[in-house]
């Protein structure tokens, strides 16, 4: 079971989504780094595990660094290696987002029971 998955754009490529990639690239190391560390990634863990992936783009492209947690849509700005840290242990491990910080909340639907396709 996934409890969160953790998309962090922190792309140089768009200046105005990244404009210093130095940081994009610590918040990324620090993301990996405490997710392992604070043993999110365990297939045990009884919440769920939490998965991180470095995306290219989010379709947000300003005020980033952006992380978006998934699936329940809450978009991040402003992200730095700090601000990752306290997202950890204060949303994802203490359910309360940080809503300082908070750019967007997005939608996604749930595909109804018994749709998915078979291979
Ligand atoms: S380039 Fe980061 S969200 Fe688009």
């Amino acid at each position: 079971m996934i409890s969160h998955h953790l998309l962090l754009c922190a792309t140089p490529s768009k200046a105005l989504c990244c404009p210093d990639p130095a940081v994009g690239a610590a918040s990324w190391d620090t993301l990996k780094r405490l997710v392992r560390e604070l043993g999110l990634e365990d297939p045990q863990r009884a919440e769920g595990i939490v998965l991180r992936t470095k995306a290219d783009c989010l379709r947000i492209c300003a005020e980033g660094p952006i992380l978006l947690i998934w699936p329940e849509g809450t978009v991040y700005g402003g992200v730095t290696p700090e601000r990752i840290e306290r997202i950890l242990r204060e949303h994802v491990l203490g359910g309360t987002p940080i809503e300082a910080w908070i750019l967007n909340r997005m939608s996604f639907s749930a595909p109804a029971a018994g749709s998915a396709s078979a291979p």
